[in-house]
């Protein structure tokens, strides 16, 4: 939960529940709702605290309306809804991958959704649901140009680090990892790299790893094939992201870069980005690691943004859209 006084983030509130789903090695959709139910109060709780101001000064009111889980998205957007309507203030259903679009505009102290430095950009979305490319003219104008054909970059680390016997999450362990390891020990498949289209496939990569570690079981005899394996499977997902986003920037003739969402706290993803892009001469923009994995703060800054700009506040008989595009989210924008 987040508060937003003036544009400015004055509350972030996370309550995390990897430790919850670390017990069963992933997310557990029926424990998920049950503890967003349970932590939803005390967290909006806290949040106000820490911002110092009251439900009574609220003018809007935001929530994740999807993609997502179907039920855990329930819990948070009625939740929101409620409060909303009970203070006779606007509420508006973000999209959660819009919010993850924009955080990289997020910056300063306190943290601001700097809308008047935006330039038209080519922006990487990747976390454990999604990966996707977006062409961005405009704030709050934008098209998806391509996404994943069947596992999201955080899935494959996810589940090739469940291979590797790492805890769940496994993506930020392999990626510590990997900064002990030799990127050139192993080479895996950079899938579709060479195809010109802007999708993604890492499924394939997920089966190469599997036969290598059925083929040559001594890897588990030493921690060094560990971090060889973590850094040589870090190296072909990051480059196909950098290769795929390079390419797409370069053909629509853009100059910035801007890249959200849970994998964009991978060390080898954010100084790929930033080499590519000093090659080419483009600005790039990584969003803060603390705004990368999921958070409310970039709900509020752009719901906030969003209401400012015009957006038709959100009718109270709507539902969560957990399969919501987001090339849709801005059928939402009003007048
Ligand atoms: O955006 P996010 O918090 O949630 C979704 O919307 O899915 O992303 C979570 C994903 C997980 O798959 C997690 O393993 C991955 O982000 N992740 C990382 C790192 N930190 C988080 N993957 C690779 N390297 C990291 N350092
Ligand atoms: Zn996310």
């Amino acid at each position: 939960m987040a508060v937003v006084v003036d544009g400015c983030l004055r509350a972030n509130q996370v309550a995390s529940q990897i430790d919850l789903h670390s017990e069963y090695g992933g997310v557990v959709p029926e424990l998920a709702t049950r503890e967003h139910l349970k932590n939803l109060l005390p967290v909006a709780r806290a949040a106000m605290r820490e911002s110092g101001v009251t439900s009574g000064d609220l003018t809007a009111v935001a929530a994740t309306r999807g993609p997502g889980l179907p039920a855990a998205l329930q819990a948070g957007y009625s939740m929101a809804q409620s409060l909303a309507y009970a203070l006779n203030v606007p509420f508006l259903g973000v999209h959660h991958h819009e919010a993850h679009l924009y955080s990289p505009w997020i910056e300063g102290s306190p943290p601001q959704l700097r809308t008047d430095r935006f330039e038209p950009n080519v922006s990487l979305i990747v976390s454990g649901g999604h990966t996707l490319l977006v062409e961005v003219s405009e704030f709050l104008k934008h098209r998806v140009a391509g996404g994943t054909l069947d596992d999201a970059a955080g899935e494959c680390f996810d589940k090739v680090a469940k291979m590797l016997g790492l805890p769940y999450p496994g993506g930020p362990r392999l990626d510590q990892l990997a900064e002990l390891g030799c990127s050139n020990a192993h080479t895996f498949p950079r899938p579709m790299l060479k195809e010109v289209h802007d999708d993604f496939s890492f499924s394939g990569l997920k089966t190469s790893v599997r036969y290598y570690l059925n083929r040559h079981p001594e890897w588990r005899a030493d921690a060094s094939a560990l971090n060889d394996l973590c850094a040589s499977v870090r190296a072909a997902v990051v480059d196909t992201l950098v290769g795929k986003t390079v390419q797409i920037t370069r053909r629509l003739g853009l100059r910035c870069v801007t890249a959200s969402g849970g994998v964009t706290c991978n060390l080898g993803l954010r100084r790929d980005l930033a080499s590519a892009c000093a090659r080419q001469g483009w600005t790039l923009r990584l969003a803060d690691r603390g705004f990368c994995t999921d958070n409310a703060a970039m709900v509020g800054l752009l719901a906030t943004a969003k209401l400012e700009a015009g957006a038709r506040p959100t009718d109270w008989d709507t539902e969560v859209k957990p399969g919501w595009p987001l090339d849709l989210a801005e059928a939402e924008r009003g007048g």
